[in-house]
């Protein structure tokens, strides 16, 4: 039975109120912190860098920590991020001039890592690295900005990662970012991921709770 998480993405949070609103979100079941790093360079929007994840853990956030790394580029900021209580953190290859090299330093500096995938980036940048990959990152809107629409050929992508992680007997996981509602998580899950970002649709909604239940109900009901 493959274990769901969901990763509220804290791109869509109030920043005048973090730590509460992170606390809000835990405390309705989410199960990891998605964290947004923006740099407006790889992507154009800026957001927040290690001294915000620093911030979230001496506020006393002990949840596991999502860094998702859209920043050009990637190597400098990986021990930074580690040495502040990341969980884990993911990169996009493009922006890496050696995507083995920063897969190595994620896990060197004793975090799992993660390797991002645009919407037009083709999988095959995981054939030599899979055993260096922790999570694998689909994403399903181009990377920028919170609510936008997900893109629909995401999922045929989901189901090729899903094969090639299930071949290989790793343990990886597979998570997939951008335009994760209720109405389309079912689908999501049952196309082979097993982590969820929802940034719009949960800190868009004042009962958080309400909707990360009901977006497990729909995972379940999909039979995934
Ligand atoms: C986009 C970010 C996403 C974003 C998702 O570049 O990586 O994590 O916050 O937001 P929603 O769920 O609103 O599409
Ligand atoms: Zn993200």
């Amino acid at each position: 039975m493959r274990e769901y998480w969901i990763a509220p993405s804290i791109l869509s949070a109030d920043f005048a109120r973090l730590g509460e609103d992170v606390d809000a979100v835990i405390e309705a079941g989410a199960d990891l912190i998605h964290f947004d790093v923006m740099d407006n360079h790889y992507v154009p929007n800026l957001t927040m860098g290690p001294m915000v994840c620093e911030s979230l853990r001496s506020y006393g956030l002990t949840a596991p920590i999502d860094v998702h790394l859209m920043v050009k580029p990637v190597d400098r900021i990986i021990a930074d991020f580690a040495a502040v209580g990341a969980s884990y953190i993911s990169f996009h290859p493009e922006a890496s001039e050696h995507t083995y090299r920063s897969l190595q330093l994620i896990r060197d500096a004793g975090c799992k890592s993660g390797l991002v995938f645009n919407p037009a980036t083709p999988l095959t940048w995981l054939e030599h690295v899979l055993h260096k990959v922790d999570m694998v990152l689909l994403m399903s809107v181009n990377p920028g900005f919170g609510g936008q629409e997900f893109i629909e050929s995401t999922l045929e992508k989901i189901v090729a990662a899903r094969h090639l992680i299930d071949e290989s007997g790793l343990d990886v996981r597979l998570e997939v970012d951008g335009g994760i509602k209720v109405d389309n998580i079912g689908q999501i899950a049952q196309a082979g991921a097993d982590t969820f970002v929802a940034g719009s649709a949960i800190f868009g909604n004042a009962d958080y709770g309400a909707t990360i239940a009901a977006m497990r109900s729909e995972i379940i009901a999909a039979g995934a």
